[in-house]
């Protein structure tokens, strides 16, 4: 202690200097771009730091050793997070196990392009102090997730704790045997022309005012996907009485976070959209010749008289609540997309209407491998070795899946967009933007119909301006999408 205080300008400048390393992370000018609030508060706080240890090294020196002592403190435990996450790495991928590194990636989506350019297919890194294997290659992705199921299992979302049996993507394999198949069947029968119909009423309804004037498109495109799937996954008509209750309801439950447990009031909430669920299965009993323009809720019913049980509920709603999130992300790149390719879009545009399909098909192909799709975690139940790599127990893998589509081998310039039609078509080594294995998405009918209705209804409009949409932005998690910039505004010219 006397040494500090025998030295207390010294001591101010390490003070600052440790304030300084862990500010440099996210604080840093591409960091405050990406993450503005964030950013910001950082920078406040180490300028108050700042104003602080000055003030004590003048007025106050005896209090300017605790100050460091709490600045070496805090380094104390970063490195010491760095230690425990190292302390079982010994033949694990190349890499660094460092939480400050972990949090600047946030901010870089070319960190793990960058990573596997340094270290090959593999690197380990540390997410928020957990210690992750990243992989590069779809067909390397494939034979580890495949061919090693017993040693690896879910990196599950904490809601799924809420949801009776827990959501299909994180159940016991024993029971996703039985509602992984129902589902699947449900979701993958062809649905009828009339729904179709119905989505594009829909799209029409929610885009026309940015004919009028420009604004922000996030609410019209969350109200297209949230009501799409009120009318295929649960049967809900538009603008009736019980399809606005169950969309008051959606849009409440959308508020209740996917990482952590339902509280009491969402479980309320869960429990009286599943009593609506259950009055509509029951009042609504199609024959086997109705299977087309019937929702995915009523295919359960077809399929076995004694669903949907609670466990087929409670994934309706917590799927209808996870692709709500996805296809409206989804749809707010495929404006991007369609703003910024114009090259593409004006051949697009030039199609006879009647023949464009296949046209709008690709352009969503290529939206989803190039924008949308972005990784597949797992969590390591058992070690295990692969490609000369250790696994060890409790680490998370994450397989690169958009590193992997713009890295791709035997297709042309991969990293670019482009409407890649029969020769150049991507083969599933170069494309899986919905996953793979047991657990691969079963919501691609779905999700097509009412991204191509989206589509369609664009491709209808005379004009499409989209501004502010850059810098892309994303939510401070490792396993958080890269979005269009929130405050992006869309103006349509009259639709045709
Ligand atoms: C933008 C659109 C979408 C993308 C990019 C997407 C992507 C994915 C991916 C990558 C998986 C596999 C996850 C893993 O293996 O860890 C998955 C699973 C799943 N997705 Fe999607 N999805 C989309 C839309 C939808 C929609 C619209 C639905 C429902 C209507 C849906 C329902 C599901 C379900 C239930 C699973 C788990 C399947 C199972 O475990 O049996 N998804 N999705």
């Amino acid at each position: 202690m006397n040494l500090i205080s025998d030295h207390p300008f010294l001591t101010l400048l390490t003070t600052l200097a440790v304030a300084a390393w862990m500010a440099s992370v996210c604080g840093s000018p591409g960091f405050t771009r990406t993450f503005p609030r964030e950013g910001w508060s950082v920078r406040l706080a180490f300028l108050g730091w700042c104003g602080v240890s000055m003030g004590s090294w003048w007025y106050l020196p005896a209090a300017l050793p605790w100050l460091l002592c709490v600045a070496l403190g805090v380094g104390v435990i970063v490195v010491l997070v760095d230690l425990r996450s190292g302390r079982r790495a010994h033949d694990s991928p190349p890499g660094r196990l460092s939480v400050l590194r972990g949090i600047r990636a946030l901010a870089r989506r070319d960190y793990y392009l960058h990573e596997f350019d340094r270290h090959g297919g593999f690197f380990k890194m540390s997410q928020f102090g957990q210690p992750t294997i990243c992989v590069l290659g779809l067909d390397r992705i494939g034979r580890l997730i495949k061919g090693h199921s017993e040693y690896l299992g879910p990196s599950t979302l904490p809601i799924s704790k809420s949801v009776e049996g827990s959501f299909l993507r994180y159940m016991p394999p024993e029971t996703h045997a039985v509602y992984g198949r129902l589902f699947r069947i449900a979701m993958t029968e062809p649905f009828a022309a009339t729904q179709t119909d119905r989505l594009d009423h829909l799209c029409e309804h929610h885009l026309q005012r940015f004919s009028a004037g420009e604004s922000s498109p996030y609410p019209a495109l969350q109200a297209i996907a949230r009501r799409s799937l009120n009318c295929l996954l649960l049967g809900f008509d538009a603008d009736t009485k019980e399809e606005a209750r169950f969309d008051e309801l959606a849009q409440k439950f959308s508020k209740a976070g996917i990482s952590r447990s339902l509280v009491r009031r969402d479980q309320e909430m869960l429990a009286e959209m599943r009593e609506l669920l259950l009055e509509k299965v029951d009042s609504n009993v199609p024959g086997p010749e109705d299977i087309d323009d019937t929702s995915v809720l009523a295919r359960l019913r077809q399929q076995d008289p004694t669903m949907p049980d609670r466990i087929c509920l409670d994934n309706m709603i917590v799927m209808h609540r996870i692709a709500t999130g996805n296809v409206s992300s989804l749809l707010s790149w495929l404006l991007y997309r369609w703003a910024t390719e114009s090259s593409i879009t004006a051949e697009i545009h030039d199609e006879d209407p009647e023949t464009r399909g296949s046209s709008l098909r690709l352009f969503l192909m290529e939206t989803l491998r190039t924008s949308q799709s972005e990784y597949l975690y797992r969590r390591v139940a058992r070690e295990f070795e692969f490609e000369g790599h250790r696994f060890p127990k409790g680490w998370l893998v994450r397989g690169c899946v958009w590193e992997s589509h713009r890295t791709a081998e035997g297709i042309d310039e991969p990293a670019r967009f482009r409407l890649r039609r029969a020769a150049a078509k991507p083969s599933r080594r170069q494309f899986a933007p919905l996953g793979m294995g047991a657990h691969a998405c079963n919501g691609g009918e779905v999700n097509e119909l009412i991204c191509l209705a989206f589509l369609n209804r664009i491709a209808h409009a005379g004009e499409l301006r989209v501004t502010c949409a850059d810098p892309l932005r994303r939510e401070m998690r490792h396993w958080s999408h890269w979005q269009p910039n929130a405050a992006m505004q869309l103006k349509l010219g009259a639709t045709g």
